[in-house]
C-alpha cells in the first residue's frame, strides 16, 4: 500500500498500540458466555468502597457543572495522609495521563527514557510519541530481580527519564527501599526518577512507600499512584503523582483544565477514607495469593513471589493456548506474549471462588 501520508510524524509508526485485558462485555460478545471471570486487569475483585458509592450517587445531582480543576478537596486529603504539601500533588485522568504528560514535558525528540523488562507497556508507548527513545534492562532472571546499579552506568548525555515500577507489572516483584534510595543518591544531575507505584499499597513491608520520604527530601523522584487498582475505581480514570513542586507545577502547565471528572473526584475522597474496605481488600489479597500459590504448585507450577494483586507464572507451554481455552470457559486472563514471555500468563488474584475456578480450569487444561 503506498503510503498516503508520509509527511504526518513516522516515530508514531513504531508504537506498538497498548493492548487491554479483554473486557467482560467483548467475551459475552463474541463467545455468547455470561458467567465471565475478568482476572485480566488487576482491578479489586471486592468492587468501590461502598462510601464511594455513595458519594458518586451525591454528586450525579451535580454534574451539569464542570469539575474542580484544581481537585482542592482531594488533593487536600492525600496532602494530610502523606503528610506533604498539596502543591506537590497533581491528579490524573488515570496514572496513565500523567506518565503521558511526563514524557511530553520532559522527553524531547532523540532523547532517552530507560527502564527494566518486562514492564508495563505504556511507558514505552508514551515515550515514543514524544518522539523520544526507550532502552530496556532486563529484570535478573530466574526472580527477576531488579539491578540498578546496570542502569546507573548506561545512563547516557541523552537520558532524561528513569521508569521504575515497584512492584512491577508484570512480575509483582520489589526493589528494596534501600536499594531505591542508593540507587537516587547516586544519580547524574537533570535525570527524573520516575516511580510507578500502582500497587504500593499491597506491599506491607515497613518503610515501603519511601518515595514520599525522597520527594520531601528534594530528590528528582516523581511517585506514581492510582485509585484503579486496591481502591476499585478504575472505571472512574483517577489517578495522582506526588513530587517536589517545581515538577508538579511544570506538568500543571501541559495538564488539561478538566481533566478528572466530579464523580472520580468524589468517589476517591470518599475511598480514600474507607479505611476499613482498604483492609479487606488487602486481606483478600493476601488469602488469594496463598491459595493461588498452593494450588498451582499442586500442578507443579510455582509462581514468582508477587507482592502485588497478581502472579506472573510459567506455565511452560505456549501461553496464548492457556488464554484462548481458559476464554472459553470464560476466564480471562493475560498471557505473556505481550510481555514477551510467550510460556508466562499473568493472573489477578480475585475472590476465593474466582480463585478455585481458575484453578481447577487450568488443571483441566493442562492434564
Ligand atoms: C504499573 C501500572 N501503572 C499504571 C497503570 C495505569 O493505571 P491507571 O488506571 O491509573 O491509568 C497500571 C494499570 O494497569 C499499571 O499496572
Amino acid at each position: 500500500m503506498p503510503d498516503r501520508y508520509p509527511r504526518l510524524r513516522s516515530c508514531l509508526r513504531l508504537i506498538k498500540p497498548y493492548i487491554p485485558g479483554k473486557s467482560r462485555e467483548a467475551i459475552a460478545r463474541e463467545l455468547g458466555l455470561t458467567d465471565i471471570v475478568k482476572l485480566a486487569s488487576n482491578e479489586n475483585p471486592l468492587g468501590p468502597s461502598p462510601l464511594a458509592l455513595e458519594a458518586i450517587g451525591h454528586h450525579c445531582q451535580e454534574i451539569h457543572y464542570y469539575p474542580d480543576s484544581n481537585g482542592y478537596n482531594l488533593r487536600e486529603a492525600l496532602a494530610k495522609k502523606q503528610g506533604i504539601k498539596k502543591e506537590q500533588i497533581i491528579l490524573g485522568n488515570g496514572s496513565d495521563e500523567l506518565i503521558g504528560l511526563l514524557t511530553q514535558a520532559y522527553l524531547q525528540p532523540g532523547e532517552e527514557a530507560v527502564t527494566i523488562y518486562p514492564t508495563f507497556s505504556e511507558y514505552e508507548i508514551a515515550v515514543r510519541k514524544a518522539g523520544g527513545t526507550i532502552t530496556y534492562f532486563p529484570l535478573e532472571r530466574p526472580d527477576f530481580n531488579y539491578n540498578l546499579d546496570v542502569i546507573l552506568s548506561h545512563l547516557t548525555e541523552k537520558t532524561r527519564l528513569v521508569f521504575i515500577c515497584s512492584p512491577n507489572n508484570p512480575t509483582g516483584t520489589i526493589i528494596p527501599w534501600q536499594k531505591i534510595t542508593q540507587f537516587i543518591e547516586k544519580l547524574p544531575a537533570g535525570l527524573l526518577v520516575v516511580l510507578d507505584e500502582a500497587y504500593v499499597e499491597y506491599v506491607a513491608d515497613p518503610g515501603y512507600g519511601c518515595s514520599i520520604r525522597l520527594i520531601k527530601q528534594h530528590f528528582p523522584v516523581i511517585s506514581l499512584r492510582t485509585f484503579s487498582k486496591i481502591y476499585g475505581l478504575a472505571g472512574l480514570r483517577i489517578g495522582y503523582a506526588i513530587a517536589p513542586e517545581k515538577i508538579i507545577s511544570d506538568l500543571n502547565r501541559i495538564r488539561d483544565p478538566f481533566n478528572v471528572n466530579s464523580l472520580a473526584q468524589a468517589a476517591a475522597l470518599a475511598a480514600l477514607a474507607d479505611e476499613q474496605h482498604l483492609k479487606k481488600s488487602l486481606r483478600l489479597v493476601e488469602k488469594g495469593r496463598r491459595q493461588l500459590t498452593q494450588g498451582l504448585a499442586a500442578m507443579g507450577l510455582a509462581p514468582i513471589p508477587s507482592r502485588a494483586n497478581f502472579i506472573f507464572l510459567d506455565v511452560g507451554i505456549n501461553s496464548q493456548k492457556i488464554f484462548t481455552q481458559l476464554l472459553k470457559k470464560g476466564i480471562i486472563i493475560r498471557s505473556g506474549d505481550i510481555f514477551g514471555f510467550p510460556t508466562f500468563i499473568r493472573v489477578t488474584i480475585g475472590t476465593e471462588q474466582q480463585n478455585h475456578r481458575f484453578l481447577e480450569a487450568l488443571a483441566g487444561i493442562l492434564k
